[in-house]
């Protein structure tokens, strides 16, 4: 059914969109990011039937950012298991931005969930690497397994820019470490992680992303499984639970799709039985999400039912 979206009619939406594009800021907090072009405007759709439809300048790259959060968490998830996991990090919804350390005090030094910062620095702490190059180099191999794309690597310029400026990030781990929840170096942690989010995609390599998770972990054309179905699984709820962080209630009644965002204005939607959707608009809401991409998702779902309720 939803094969409907062709690609005259995404680049038909995509027009409908742009004018949202000067509705919010760009990012500014990591300086890198501030020098994105908020006109450059992409999408992509990664079907499950290995067809794909594109619309706007889809040569942009963009980085990961926080989009990386659920990509971390399905590897320290398959690195360590489930119990060792969610010992440290928890499975609920924050309703604070992203970056708080207001509720760390309460638990306390146990993040809520994996998306916000805190629990994204837990989970790459897990990932299994003696170094933060080893980390960073078995998660790159891993998006290289889920994209079929050997090419991806991180932004060094991105990453040492975010590095330096990460006091809040810093923050967050020397309470954790207090508290036991992270093990080891702060300073190394912190450079695998702004590191993890510097990685390097364009929207058709983060669609294949999307569209992965949505056929239960198996690579399209092979059908061999990258990520064990109930961990996609468990992604996936965390994407409808806390993705767009605390806009995540509203976009589960205007959209319905899971969905994660990340500071570089980009958007990762997966939804099953359909595929893979990714959107980079790098104008973001006060939230810190994609204006453009919310909107045209938005629009998609309610035009072609997509929602998962
Ligand atoms: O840790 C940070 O602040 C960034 N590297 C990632 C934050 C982010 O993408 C929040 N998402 N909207």
């Amino acid at each position: 059914m939803k094969k409907d979206i062709t690609q005259d009619i995404l680049e038909e939406w995509l027009e409908n969109v742009r004018p949202y594009a000067f509705d919010g800021q760009v990012a500014n907090y990591i300086p890198a990011l501030s020098r994105q072009n908020p006109e450059e405007l992409a999408v992509a759709i990664q079907y499950l039937n290995g067809e794909s439809v594109e619309a706007g300048y889809t040569d942009a790259t963009f980085t990961l950012q926080s989009i990386s959060k659920v990509i971390a968490l399905a590897l320290a998830l398959m690195d360590n298991g489930e119990d060792y996991v969610f010992d440290r990090v928890g499975m609920e919804p924050t309703g604070d931005p992203f970056h708080s350390i207001y509720r760390l005090e309460k638990t306390p030094g146990k993040p809520l969930n994996p998306m916000i910062n805190a629990g994204a620095l837990a989970v790459t702490n897990m990932i299994h690497g003696d170094t933060p190059d080893e980390k960073v180099g078995r998660l790159l191999s891993f998006i290289h397994d889920l994209t079929d794309d050997h090419t991806i690597g991180y932004n060094p310029e991105v990453a040492s820019n975010e590095f330096e400026t990460s006091f809040l990030n810093r923050s967050l781990l020397f309470y954790m470490k207090q508290h036991r929840i992270v093990k080891g170096s702060v300073e190394e942690t912190l450079d695998a992680y702004t590191k993890q989010c510097a990685i390097e995609v364009n929207v058709c390599q983060l669609a294949r992303i999307g569209a992965l998770f949505a056929n239960g972990g198996r690579d399209l054309e092979s059908g061999r499984s990258i990520i064990p179905k109930h961990l996609a699984r468990i992604c996936k709820t965390f994407m409808v639970t806390c993705g767009m962080y605390d806009a995540s209630g509203s976009f589960a009644i205007k959209v319905g799709i899971p969905a994660k965002s990340g500071v570089s204005g980009s958007v990762l939607a997966s939804l099953n039985h359909f595929g893979g959707i990714a959107v980079y608009g790098p104008s973001l809401d006060e939230k810190g999400n994609s204006v453009v991409g919310l909107k045209l998702l938005e629009l998609l779902s309610n035009r072609y039912d997509l929602s998962i309720f």
